[in-house]
């Protein structure tokens, strides 16, 4: 090929590759955040980044009797090739907070573990106060307009001299909460008591450009560390234990932190496997001197009712004090009722045993993934006989990735998102099977 028809092809190359790209922005913009859309640099739409407020969320008009019986999206976070990377999706504001059946256990527990752990799960340093009451007016302000049957307003008063502020009540907990001034608690037990999700509040410290986390109220850190470790200590400490961390991720977050703006909400979520579904500290995660004889505990539960415990968590940046909230909680899901989506099972199974060796250890798939593999093993031939999947089909990431091939057919205003499975009992919450066994000493 002479050189002019290689220099033609190229132009002809980047100018298709260039509008693929523009139309591709266009859709973004058209379908908006309900299709999740990987962030990286390169594929911003228009009004993400820009300098405009995030919109309103839309109120989803749940009563607290249907709350009961509601299903949050369906999580299926697994990847295949499994790399260490940030694996962030735009948020769609309307999921910031989410609601579904297990809100009210949460809460409880949320409470419970304050009282009896304090510091081990919530503390705060004296600089992080205004963006803890920053964070408080957001997520009030948040939750009246997602859920305006269950949040009612009694007070709605501008926060300027004592005696002004807010006065919510959570229709579910039935508790009324007087946020007026002077606040009798810390702006985080407000938010604790509104919003079921684990909160961590991150500032820049101007001297050397670290971000530190100045407060916390994380009840469901799942085990393997608790937040007295991690108070006033910055990203790279906090992610100190991370595989891989240094290598695929410090640079890429350090980058997303430095330019992410209040209208750049993200998620993502990550994944392990226990046999419970307690919240403070998983099975997986406990230590022998509470709990001896672990493999021997495991051996007890059917590996059908094994839960998935994925993390979800968010970011967003709050527009007054630039303050980074990190948030996060777990959600269960048994291998139960995935075994008929395909190719859940021989993903599952493909990363315990061949994911990369430091994620393999961290998260402890050793001590259970021997239990599971006849079982997974059954699934992966129960799909193949359904037809589900055959001999042929690829072993890699499904296109509904990070969620379930149902999320956008099974889903209802009053009930939330449907899990086709005939296995599947909507009435039913995993948190209740364990309510009548014993919690170790630190859970
Ligand atoms: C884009 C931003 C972030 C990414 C990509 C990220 C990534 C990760 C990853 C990969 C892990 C290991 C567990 C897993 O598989 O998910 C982890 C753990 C953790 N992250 Fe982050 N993280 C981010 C932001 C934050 C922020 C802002 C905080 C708030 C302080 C935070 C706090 C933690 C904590 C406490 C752990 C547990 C560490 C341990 O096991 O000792 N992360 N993070």
């Amino acid at each position: 090929m002479n050189k002019e028809a290689g220099l033609f092809l190229i132009v002809i190359g980047l100018s298709i590759a260039l509008s693929f790209k523009q139309i591709k922005s266009i859709f973004i913009r058209l379908v908006g955040s309900s299709s999740p859309t990987k962030v990286t640099e390169e594929k911003k739409s228009l009004r993400y980044g820009s300098d405009e407020p995030l919109p309103e969320p839309t109120p989803l008009m749940i009563t607290p009797e249907q709350v009961e019986n509601y299903d949050d999206r369906p999580w299926r976070p697994f990847r295949w090739p499994y790399h260490q990377t940030m694996s962030i999706f735009k948020l769609d504001i309307n999921h910031w907070l989410d609601m579904d059946k297990y809100y009210i256990h949460y809460i409880e527990e949320k409470e419970r573990i304050r009282h009896k752990y304090g510091k081990q799960n919530y503390d705060w340093l004296p600089e992080g106060y205004d963006a803890c009451f920053e964070l408080m007016e957001m997520v009030t302000d948040h939750m009246v307009k997602r859920y305006p049957l269950l949040f009612t307003v009694l007070k709605n008063g501008e926060y300027k001299n004592d005696g002004d502020g807010k006065i919510i009540r959570n229709e579910i907990t039935k508790e009324v909460l007087d946020m007026t001034l002077p606040l009798k608690d810390h702006p985080l037990i407000y938010v604790s008591k509104l919003a079921k999700e684990d909160f961590y509040i991150v500032l820049k410290n101007p001297t050397d450009g670290l971000h530190y986390l100045v407060a916390a109220a994380v009840p469901f850190p799942g085990g393997s560390f608790d937040i007295s470790q991690k108070i006033g200590t910055h990203i790279d400490t906090i992610h100190a234990d991370v595989p891989y961390y240094k290598t695929n991720l410090k640079k890429s977050m350090e980058r997303w932190f430095g330019r992410m703006k209040p209208n750049e909400p993200v998620e993502r979520a990550s994944w392990y496997i226990t046999w419970d579904a307690k919240l403070k500290v998983s099975n997986v995660y406990q230590v022998p001197e509470f709990k001896p004889n672990l493999e021997e505990d495991l051996k007890k539960f059917d590996p059908k009712n094994f839960n998935v415990r994925v993390e979800r968590q968010t970011l967003r940046r709050l527009p007054k004090t630039q303050a980074i909230i990190f948030t996060n909680h777990p959600v269960f899901y048994s291998l139960d009722e995935m075994k008929d989506e395909p190719m859940v099972p021989s993903l599952i199974k493909k990363i315990l045993y061949e994911g990369p060796e430091d994620i393999l250890k961290y998260k402890n798939f050793g001590l259970v993934r021997d239990h599971l593999s006849g079982y997974l093993d059954e699934l992966i031939i129960r799909q193949k006989a359904l037809g589900l999947i055959t001999d042929e089909t690829p072993l890699k990431t499904q296109p509904t990735y990070p969620f379930a091939y149902w999320v956008k057919t099974d889903f209802d205003y009053v009930n939330g998102w449907n899990n086709p499975s005939a296995d599947y009992k909507k009435s039913e919450r995993k948190t209740d099977v364990f309510k009548d066994i014993p919690l170790a000493d630190n859970e």
